[in-house]
């Protein structure tokens, strides 16, 4: 049996996987975001290590048997977020997550020729180096006390082992890697006064990074010595989850972020896109993504504002779509990354009208996200274009937005029958292969399939005209 956390934006969800790969059961600890100022998001980690804690107790009350039988648990989370921590180990300020755009100015300033070589990307604000050149010129009395960066899943290893260690495909997204050779790059470290003393160690995601505190174990009645494996960033925690390695094959997750991904043949850095290119969770191989900032995040945001769930939001528009709305929504909620690499841009609702309501508003803010989509997809190259894409996240719950995007993508998209554990899956299948040293290719299977969406023929070419629409108005917000 293994265990699966994923620190995710909203929540953290533990997972645990029997020995024939099938989920046993999930708990899931909701999270909150702060976000003091404008451009802001953090989190407190202490909440991280109180949510983890809180999942383990209600595992230990209602499925003790088998928390007690684990042997080994993977770890996936949400990218880029820059913990610091003192050399006592006390965390310094709250974690500066991924969708946090204070650092545009330090980010424009790293991200030159040099920069673009050694990591393969763009330095984008949401990046974890320039995050520290923002500490480091705004609150130079807590950068100087930094004894570690640590990503965010990797503080709750912290927690579970006493080590700081790391692996590649979350640090493909520090803008500190040397995404190629798979090591930190000294080079980018001095850039922004750190050195590697600053840095975790570095494990491929399904190699043993520690293992479980004694203290731990025994407090959640587990075995002595489980082994913790590297794991992975949330994206390629989720390809592990639905078993992708090859290229043309991808996933659409549509979680707080955004994200198209897909794995490469090899490292092929095309930084001029937008397009991220990241170390896969599995050792010699790399993928790419776009990211789009605020997908299911959007939802989120309307249900807030309109008091009702986004799952009852979403399920008023029924179950499979008609004509594309009037009204156009840009979900730069928190700025954009793929393609645009616009931190200051915002969301802008446009063709309101005195009786658009709350469907009217639902369909378009799902609509937007999905032409966000479709700009990832056209950043990428057509030569390396999924013919099927799976759906992860919790937005793949609602079928219109599937079958939304696939005739947006024009792809099909299909649904697993595992639901939306992709991050958590894939987090217990890398403790698995690290636990038993069993091959990947074993493990990491493509999930049954519960539902297929195909485009819709004969709603395409009204969509692209709505895309093309979308599309217009992106120069015309930026200049404002
Ligand atoms: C990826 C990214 C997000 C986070 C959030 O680059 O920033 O997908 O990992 O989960």
């Amino acid at each position: 049996i293994t265990l699966g956390l994923d620190l995710g934006t909203s929540s953290l969800k533990a997972l645990l996987v029997g020995e024939d790969g099938t989920p046993i059961t999930s708990v899931t600890e909701s999270l909150t975001v702060e976000r003091p100022h404008f451009g802001w998001s953090e989190q407190n980690p202490e909440s991280w290590i109180v949510a983890c804690e809180a999942a383990l107790s209600r595992l230990q009350a209602d499925y003790g048997e088998a928390l007690s039988a684990v042997e080994g648990i993977g770890l996936s989370g949400h990218m880029h977020g820059a913990t610091l921590v003192g050399a006592d180990g006390s965390v310094l300020r709250p974690c500066i997550l991924w969708n946090d755009t204070r650092s545009s100015i330090e980010a424009a300033a790293l991200d030159d020729d040099e920069a673009r070589r050694i990591t393969g990307n763009i330095v984008f604000p949401g990046f974890t180096a320039p995050k520290l050149d923002w500490v480091r010129a705004n609150e130079p009395e807590i950068f100087a006390k930094i004894d570690k960066v640590l990503l965010p899943k990797d503080y709750l290893r912290l927690w579970l082992t006493g080590e700081a260690v790391s692996e590649m495909s979350d640090a493909a997204g520090t803008s500190w890697l040397d995404t190629g050779a798979r090591d930190w790059s000294d080079r980018m470290l001095e850039r922004t006064h750190l050195s590697r003393a600053h840095m975790p160690r570095l494990v491929e995601g399904t190699e043993r990074s520690g293992d479980l505190r004694p203290e731990l174990a025994e407090r959640f009645g587990m075995k002595r010595g489980v082994v913790i494996a590297g794991g992975a960033g949330d994206n390629a925690a989720s390809a592990c989850g639905v078993g992708l390695s090859e290229p043309r094959t991808g996933f659409l997750s549509l979680g707080t972020s955004g994200v198209l991904f897909t794995p490469s043949a090899g490292y092929e850095p095309a930084p001029e896109t937008a397009i991220h290119t990241f170390c896969h969770a599995l050792p010699g191989l790399w993928h790419q993504m776009g990211v789009t900032l605020s997908a299911a995040g959007s939802i989120e945001w309307l249900s807030q504002i309109l008091k009702e769930k986004p799952g009852d939001l979403t399920g008023a528009l029924g179950e499979t779509i008609g004509e594309p709305g009037r009204v156009t929504f840009l979900p730069y909620l928190a700025g954009e990354r793929t393609p645009h690499n616009n931190a200051a841009i915002r969301g802008v609702f446009a063709g309101l009208d005195a009786a658009t309501g709350r469907e009217a508003l639902t369909q378009a803010v799902l609509e937007g996200v999905a032409f966000s989509m479709r700009d990832c997809l056209e950043a990428g190259a057509e030569a390396s274009r999924p013919h099927q894409l799976i759906a992860v996240g919790a937005g793949a719950r609602s079928a219109y937005w599937l079958e939304l995007m696939a005739t947006v993508l024009g792809v099909e998209i299909v649904l697993p029958e595992a639901g939306d554990f992709g991050a958590a899956l894939g987090a217990a299948r890398l403790g698995a292969c690290a636990a038993t040293g069993a091959d990947p290719k074993t493990i990491m299977t493509t999930p049954p399939v519960a539902k297929r969406f195909a485009p819709r023929e004969e709603l395409r070419q009204a969509y692209e005209e709505s895309y093309r629409r979308y599309r217009a108005l992106y120069p015309m917000v930026s200049a404002l």
